[in-house]
């Protein structure tokens, strides 16, 4: 094994260097502080690997992105959400049998208990439909119990698994049709995951909803290409938050939270407000860019820049091409769309953006499509959280499968004030 060197004071560390599969290279500071007593600082984990991983392989640079070693743009092509949902979990694509096998589970799981639909009653019509479905979620936990620490051999995983991922779809269903003061539209068993959804989504008894096989096609690979994207900030959450052991109910629920912060998940709602706001408030493409560079604005541009991607993120460059179909197919106008173009290219050529190599990500082009679908602002996060949840529930099994289990707890270097008196109120 190779070793990296690390001097300090005169003593001289071997630090052991570990090969991903990938070319990728970690030096393991695991025992540095018990050989040195020095700990590793790394602010927002810029440089900081939390675990090994085989799921999913990001190549930031060259704009790659693999699940279990497939490219994201063959599965968006040719695999559905059900299916890359167990090969993120399970590890293989499935044989027949298999996949067969999950898709009668996922239909027969799809309803919840009718006690949970009193639960709606009690959220105001204006409620963040990201609220509910954190709520929701951890409420599943009520309904469904089932523990980690005792069931995790008895199959009992993999039916909260199936649970989460067909109930998701259900509670974001419920959460939509409430806000709209509309009855719920039951799933039905007849229908494919995607077409279910867009069932619940849109039809009503006064108005029947013909489900369009190239929307549920387009929703199908949104999904797909959310579905996992390594140690990013909700992930991680749902293995921090899971190390302790909680139930997998719980730890989404944290995911769910982490996702819809508008630096992570909750971008692709800021976006439509973004290109709205150029569109309706006459602002233009160029103050916007203007404001994104200003150091003293807080505004950011939505849907550019990524932690890992330095490079044109994969994902957006398939939405955008399926943005142009859709709008081929139904003859649309979008002018948000090229509003969307306008910037792109204003902010590619510039040099703030150049320099920084700020591209489009997943987000910036994911509500236009939403839109087309019909999915209304407030649930374009809920549906990323849809999409990601495969991602999550791989990922803690992949943590739990692995021995010993460790839980997370990150150090920090202390910098408050040293020793203190206790002074008493009359003498401060
Ligand atoms: N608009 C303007 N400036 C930006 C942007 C942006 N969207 N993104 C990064 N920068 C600048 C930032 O100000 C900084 O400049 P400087 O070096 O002068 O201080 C530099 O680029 C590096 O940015 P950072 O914030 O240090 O980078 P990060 O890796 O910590 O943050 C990010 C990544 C995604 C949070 C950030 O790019 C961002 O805020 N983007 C907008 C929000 C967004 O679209 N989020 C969705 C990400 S994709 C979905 C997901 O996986 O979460």
């Amino acid at each position: 094994m190779e070793r990296a060197i690390l001097e300090y004071k005169g003593a001289r560390y071997e630090l052991p260097v570990i090969d991903g599969t990938e070319q990728e290279r970690a030096i393991d500071i695991s025992n540095l502080r018990k050989d040195s007593g020095l700990i590793t600082l790394d602010v927002g984990y810029q440089n900081t690997g939390s675990c090994t991983s085989a799921i999913t392989f990001i190549d930031g640079d060259r704009g790659i992105l693999r699940y279990r070693g497939i490219p994201i743009e063959v599965l968006a092509e040719r695999s559905t959400f059900t299916e890359t949902a167990f090969l993120l979990i399970y590890g293989h694509l499935p044989v027949e049998a298999e996949r067969r096998a999950f898709s009668e589970r996922l239909t027969e799981n799809s309803m919840i208990h009718e006690d949970m639909l009193r639960f709606f009653d009690g959220f105001p019509p204006t409620a963040h439909p990201m609220a509910i479905l954190s709520t929701m979620v951890n409420a599943l936990s009520v309904y469904y119990p089932g523990y980690f620490t005792e069931d995790f051999e008895s199959g009992t995983f993999d039916l909260m698994a199936v649970r989460l991922i067909s109930k998701i779809r259900t509670i974001a269903a419920y959460s939509f049709k409430h806000s709209i003061g509309e009855p719920f539209v039951y799933p039905r068993h007849d229908l494919r995951y995607c077409a279910n959804f867009l069932s619940m989504m849109f039809h009503s008894p006064v108005k029947p909803y013909e489900i369009d096989p190239d929307i549920e096609k387009a929703l199908n690979a949104l999904l797909i290409l959310h579905a996992d994207h390594e140690q990013n900030c909700s992930t991680s959450t749902v293995r921090l938050v899971g190390s302790s052991m909680v139930n997998l109910y719980a730890s989404i629920c944290a995911g769910i939270c982490a996702l819809w912060g508008p630096l992570h998940g909750g971008a692709n709602q800021h976006v439509i407000e973004m290109l709205e706001g150029i569109q309706q408030q006459g602002l233009s493409v160029r103050d916007c860019v203007a404001r994104a560079k200003d150091k003293d604005n807080r505004f950011r541009l939505f849907g550019f820049g990524h932690r890992i991607y330095k490079n044109y993120d994969p994902r957006a460059i398939i939405l955008k091409g399926m943005c142009d179909t859709l709008l081929k197919k139904f003859n649309i106008s979008e002018p948000l769309i090229d509003i969307a173009m306008e910037l792109e290219s204003a902010a590619l050529a510039d040099d703030f953006f150049i320099e920084r190599k700020l591209y489009p990500n997943v987000d910036f082009y994911s509500g236009i499509l939403y839109r087309m679908i019909g999915i209304p602002t407030n649930m374009f996060t809920v549906m990323f959280a849809i999409g990601r949840l495969p991602g999550w529930i791989a990922q803690w099994k992949e943590m739990h499968d692995s021995v010993p289990l460790k839980i997370g707890r990150p150090r920090q270097l202390y910098t408050g004030p040293p020793l203190s008196d206790y002074v008493p109120m009359d003498q401060r």
